[in-house]
């Protein structure tokens, strides 16, 4: 049998759109995007962010669905195909790599997300002070065992669903589930927006102050870009490799591009105006989600169900992010080593389970213990975002623009001449020119090397 036939494949249009969409909503939209915002100053954060959706996040997903589909193989698979040479194969491995890393403090996350599913079916919300939710969390974040058990239940249940296989598992995780994070979304931003003083929150968001544009964050805003559209490492190649022929590419990328952009500012939503309404530090940084939305739910009438469903959906959305990301360990491995995706399920999350609870501990007992100054959960998720996507991405507008045939890529977007190519020639502009230039400005500068 060929490739091309044994290879299982997507079934319904919703479902690419779900599944992809699945891999791009998680904790990356309404865990981190809100803290990250907290941090770079708010509204100016939310622009530059938009910006750099449309002009790097919008091509390079459109570039990476058209390497998958088109190789229909692993990251290295496709890139050794498509470009003829070895020396390419080399950014698949590269993605792995940065799988493993975002996987080992991802993992924790969604451990985290899990114990307060349990918290919110305890009521252990209820009455208590932000200050107070702020103490629980660092107390049980820094614990030695019980976020590592949550962690180890998170990684057996991504075990779990990837087991089941592509199809049945990914796609119909997200099928299902997806509006219904919306929707407690939509609530909980009609309940923020509404409590005291929720109007400064919104300003804080929305309005733009120009003059907190600075490097760091146009770098911060452009790492949590492709971190949230799951960019710069072969997620979308691997998933573009499951997409059938008669897919319109462009229509998907866009799609989920949207929803994900969508959730990202629904959950800012949702969070700045309570932040400002309960007095809370906006730039407190991981814990800010943590510590928001349950003083929300304890303000709220019907908050013990909705605190529930929401952390609940929360699991469930880095669920199907995780699962994306192993993803790409499996077939990597199984189709480069031929092993069976069975055994690299098992060895990688043996290795996973290693990896987060050393993350887990680093914010704990462990925190003597540092990289550069950083905890290794903060290096793992500094070293991802701010470098190692960003330079995935350049990798790839390198080869669409630069290496691979431009005929090529239009044919593939226009399935062989049945759809009608819009704006190719800004797109092609965009990876060959501007992403590129782009990105290494934004590296030497960060090097130091305009100061
Ligand atoms: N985008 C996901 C989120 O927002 C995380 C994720 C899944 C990811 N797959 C990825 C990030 C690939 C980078 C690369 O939570």
């Amino acid at each position: 049998m060929t490739e091309h036939s044994s290879r299982i494949k997507f079934g319904s249009k919703f479902g690419i759109v779900a599944a992809a969409a699945g891999s791009a909503v998680g904790l990356g939209n309404i865990w981190k995007f809100p803290y990250e915002a907290g941090q770079n100053g708010g509204g100016a954060f939310l622009l530059i962010y938009i910006l750099c959706v449309l002009l790097f996040g919008l091509p390079i997903m459109v570039s990476e669905l058209v390497i998958g589909r088109r190789a229909h193989a692993n990251v290295s698979g496709a890139f050794r195909q498509l470009s003829g040479t070895n020396h390419w194969a080399m950014v698949g491995l590269l993605g792995v790599i940065t799988a493993f890393l975002i996987l080992g403090f991802y993992f924790v996350v969604a451990g985290w997300s899990l114990e307060y599913v349990y918290q919110a079916v305890a009521n252990a919300f209820e009455r208590k002070t932000p200050m107070q939710l702020s103490q629980a969390f660092s107390d049980f974040s820094t614990d030695t065992f019980r976020p590592l058990f949550w962690t180890t239940i998170f990684i057996c249940c991504t075990a779990f669903v990837l087991l089941a296989g592509v199809k049945k598992g990914i796609e119909r995780t997200s099928k299902i589930l997806m509006p219904f994070l919306i929707f407690i979304l939509i609530l909980l931003c009609v309940r923020s927006v509404t409590m005291p003083n929720g109007n400064e929150g919104l300003k804080f968001f929305f309005a733009p102050d120009f003059s907190k544009i600075t490097p760091t964050v146009i770098l911060s805003a452009l790492g949590q870009a492709f971190f949230s559209l799951s960019l710069g490492m072969g997620c979308m190649i691997t998933y573009g490799s499951y997409i059938r022929k008669d897919n319109n590419l462009t229509k998907t990328a866009l799609h989920v591009t949207s929803v994900d952009t969508l959730i990202a500012i629904l959950a800012g939503t949702a969070i700045f105006p309570a932040v400002f309404s309960l007095g809370i530090n906006p730039a407190q940084g991981p814990k800010l989600v943590f510590v928001t939305l349950p003083s929300v739910f304890s303000h709220m009438p019907g908050g013990y169900i909705c605190a529930i469903l929401f952390f609940l959906l929360l699991a469930i959305a880095a669920l199907t992010s995780t699962i994306s990301l192993q993803e790409v360990i499996t077939a990597y491995v199984s189709e480069e080593f031929h092993w069976q995706r069975k055994k690299v399920i098992v060895v990688s999350s043996l290795v996973l389970i290693v990896l987060s609870s050393l993350c887990s501990l680093s914010l704990g007992i462990g925190s003597h213990y540092t990289i550069g100054g950083k905890t290794l959960f903060d290096f793992f998720d500094f070293t991802t975002s701010k470098f190692l996507m960003p330079l995935g991405g350049f990798l790839i507008s390198i080869f669409i623009g630069w290496f691979y045939k431009a005929d090529e890529v239009k044919d593939e977007l226009g399935n062989h001449g049945k759809l009608p190519v819009k704006l190719f020639s800004v797109y092609i502009f965009l990876m060959r020119f501007f992403v590129p230039l782009a990105i290494l400005l934004i590296f030497l500068n960060e090097l130091g090397t305009f100061s």
